[in-house]
């Protein structure tokens, strides 16, 4: 594996009358940064990557972050909650539990596309 941890952060933009919305519009870039400077500050060039990534098709509750190999799902995520994603998730292998997505977050998403 050539990395440790791998973070895709979606950085997608959409146009602002959108009604779907997107993450490059609502934090996705600012969440990149920073998981860049700790990544940065902690050593680990190299070692752990934080990619843009496109549309991860959860755009009405982005912005959204998911964290390889574990596969962890983050979904409204603030720039104030990446220090903690980063401590748990990627610096050690667990959730961070009060923001992963699980099965509400998709019928939250599965509701919001039914209106
Ligand atoms: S725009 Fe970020 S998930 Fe679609």
């Amino acid at each position: 594996m050539k990395y440790r941890k791998h973070i895709f952060i979606c950085v997608n933009e959409r146009d602002p009358a959108s009604p779907r919305g997107s993450c490059g519009r609502c934090g996705g870039w600012d969440i990149r940064m920073e998981f860049v400077r700790l990544i940065n500050k902690h050593g680990l060039k190299g070692k752990v990557r934080a990619n843009k990534a496109g549309c991860l098709d959860t755009c009405e509750i982005g912005p959204t972050v998911v964290v390889y190999p574990n596969g962890y799902w983050y979904t409204g995520v603030k720039r104030e909650d990446v220090l903690n994603i980063f401590q748990h998730s990627v610096l050690n292998d667990d959730p961070v539990d009060n923001l992963l997505a699980d099965k509400s977050t998709w019928k939250k998403l599965y509701n919001i596309r039914s209106e």
